[in-house]
């Protein structure tokens, strides 16, 4: 054996191949950490989307940990229609409400936000909460699908 074909070998086999065989490796990690992650089979939330920071990065996380054709349950107060009195009332006194309510916002749109995220299907019904606090009364519950 040539002394050249001796370093090509080595090297290959001591350099190269390592970093190739790693390279491989986290291509494959990379391609199954979000899938071995994906644990949830449903997930539910109740009144928090009005609280978060940001509802679509909580919402992207939510699709994110649910396996395919997981569910995702919610229920949350929203904004009132475009136009009306409430909406009006909503969106002046969100600053003082969210300074008052722990950050919670009276004026989210949280069934677009929703519906923005991409899951497979999505169904909002609207309701009025039981409430007196008539600026948080129009609200949403539904079902999202992975
Ligand atoms: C209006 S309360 C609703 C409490 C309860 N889920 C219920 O249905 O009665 C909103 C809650 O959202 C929580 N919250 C705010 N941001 C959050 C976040 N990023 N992750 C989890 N919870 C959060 C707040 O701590 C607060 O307890």
């Amino acid at each position: 054996m040539a002394v050249q074909d001796f370093e090509v070998k080595t090297i290959f086999f001591y350099y190269l191949f390592p970093v190739i065989a790693l390279l491989l490796l986290l291509r494959v990690l990379k391609y199954l950490k979000p899938r071995l992650l994906a644990c949830g089979c449903n997930a539910i939330e109740t009144f928090v989307l009005c609280s978060v920071r940001n509802t679509e990065k909580v919402l992207q996380e939510v699709k994110r940990v649910l396996k395919p054709g997981g569910k995702f349950f919610f229920m949350d107060h929203v904004a009132a229609e475009h136009s009306s009195s409430l909406r009006w009332f909503q969106n002046r006194l969100n600053p003082l409400w969210k300074a008052a309510a722990d950050d919670c916002h009276i004026n989210r749109e949280i069934a677009s936000t929703i519906n923005k995220i991409g899951f497979s299907s999505v169904e909002v019904n609207q309701f009025n909460l039981n409430t007196f606090i008539v600026l948080i009364k129009p609200s949403i519950y539904g079902t999202s699908v992975k």
